[in-house]
């Protein structure tokens, strides 16, 4: 990953909005983004809370003036937040009322196999399907997206994306930013044609960025400190962003707390990936406007007004410190590539392109593995891909064989590979649970076309 800091001082032009390849203008900076409704229990009995979500085809407000069809869960484009406690299961009735397949997958989440949300177990149009989330692991920011074979890049980019988020003790006694305050913020990017339709074309020309699925909304803040939990939800993007040389405090990434906060300029975040920030906004109420920026773009604008009251909130110079990495008894190597001479190119996991009815590879519960994945593409045009796997968190040991990037650090379960990049990863499986499991490169589009492997959980 390169990273060229950002140099700040440059006044944002904030000029008419482009959208996609078809040049709709639209002025920026007028619609507010919106927070995605958190999910109400719709029964809680016995310690479990049982939610209801319909998944249906519904017309969303994306482009300021214009309608976009969308698929959703609960008609929103982006999701409700189901907001979770560990130690508390929670129970979600999906209900399909699409006219298609769908399942849904909790990227992040430990759950058994049968809720995993696995690419060949579908939700047939009209049925219901209860998922069980036990909810034992850390608090962190995790999502839940479909995840049907071949067809999840198509549904994830028409709009099946929400969050999900466990709290847990750890993070409650370190006082930071919460309610209202700790915002979760869905990036990702879109193509649009002129009457406001998503067009699911060529990702170069998916332009448009949206910040919890609006195109360069404003946000009002309070001269106080905001936790905002970043997710890319892009099916082919990295973001580089940054607040013109303000700097965010880095708190989490993919699977919780980080030992101790960092100060960043930059984030680099790819495809699936979640960063943690604490950004304070006291002491901003005079300055020009704020804005979150990709690169030179300004994507989302904050309006500073006086806080109400005193920020009691806090940033402990200590965290949560990670567990112990142990002692690994297995060593794998996992690569990622295509198949070009095929039409359409054919993503490979070590050699071999995604089959339902074949397992890659066997884990023993409890055990201790380091995997080194291999960015192994030598095509002319060199691809990127992001690796993911369900089940579990990993650490980053190194990449190509130096230390980690500070993007690398804490929990991880989904990790950036530039071009010939390799980086080898440490997790343990300790897991109630057995069979199958996904692990693929994020960029769904690659996952669709085969990139993607299983891993089978044994006693
Ligand atoms: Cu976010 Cu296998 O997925
Ligand atoms: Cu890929």
């Amino acid at each position: 990953i390169g990273h060229q800091g950002h140099h700040g001082g440059h006044v944002p032009q904030p000029s008419a909005g482009t959208v996609g390849a078809t040049h709709v203008t639209f002025t920026p900076f007028t619609e507010r983004m919106p927070v995605p409704p958190v999910l109400r229990p719709s029964r809680t009995t016995g310690g479990v809370d049982t939610y209801t979500l319909p998944i249906r085809a519904a017309e969303v407000d994306i482009i300021p003036g214009l309608r976009t069809p969308a698929l959703t869960y609960g008609g929103q484009f982006v999701g409700p937040t189901i907001r979770a406690r560990a130690g508390r299961p929670v129970k979600v009735a999906f209900v399909n009322e699409l006219d298609q397949l769908t399942n849904v997958h909790l990227h992040g989440g430990h759950v058994s196999a049968a809720n995993d949300g696995h690419p060949m177990d579908l939700i047939a149009p009209g049925a219901t399907r209860v998922y069980d989330y036990p909810n034992t692991q850390r608090g962190a920011t995790l999502w839940y997206h479909d995840h049907t074979h071949g067809l999840e890049a198509d549904h994830v980019y028409r709009g099946l994306h929400g969050f999900y988020l466990i709290h847990d003790k750890a993070e409650k006694r370190l006082n930071l930013p919460s309610g209202k305050y700790d915002v979760p913020i869905m990036l990702r990017n879109a193509q649009f044609d002129e009457k406001g339709a998503l067009v699911f074309g060529h990702p170069d020309n998916r332009t448009t960025v949206l910040a919890n699925g609006k195109a360069q909304p404003y946000f009002p803040v309070a001269a106080r400190k905001y936790r905002f939990r970043l997710l890319n939800a892009s099916l082919k993007h990295v973001f580089r962003l940054n607040m013109g040389g303000v700097p965010m405090t880095k708190i989490a990434s993919d699977g919780g707390l980080l030992p101790a906060p960092v100060s960043r300029e930059e984030l680099v975040i790819s495809s699936g990936e979640r960063v943690e920030i604490v950004v304070d906004f006291s002491g901003r109420l005079d300055d020009s406007p704020l804005y979150l920026y990709e690169g030179e773009n300004p994507i989302l604008r904050f309006d500073v007004s006086a806080a109400h009251g005193r920020d009691r909130s806090s940033v402990p110079a200590e965290l949560v410190p990670l567990p112990a990495l142990g002692a690994a008894t297995v060593e794998r190597q996992v690569s990622m590539s295509f198949d070009m001479s095929a039409r359409p190119p054919v993503g490979l996991v070590n050699g071999r392109p995604f089959d339902p009815d074949r397992v890659d590879l066997q884990v023993k519960q409890g055990a201790t593995e380091i995997w080194e994945i291999v960015n192994a593409d030598v095509t002319p045009i060199p691809f990127d891909h992001p690796f993911h796997m369900h089940l579990v968190q990993f650490q980053v040991l190194s990449r190509d064989g130096g230390p980690p990037l500070p993007e690398d650090a804490g929990l991880k379960d989904t990790v950036y590979l530039p071009p010939r990049g390799t980086v080898r990863i440490q997790m343990t499986f300790r897991t109630p649970y057995t069979g199958r499991y996904m692990y693929h490169c994020h960029y769904l589009e690659h996952s669709a076309l085969g990139m993607m492997a299983q891993m089978e959980i044994v006693p």
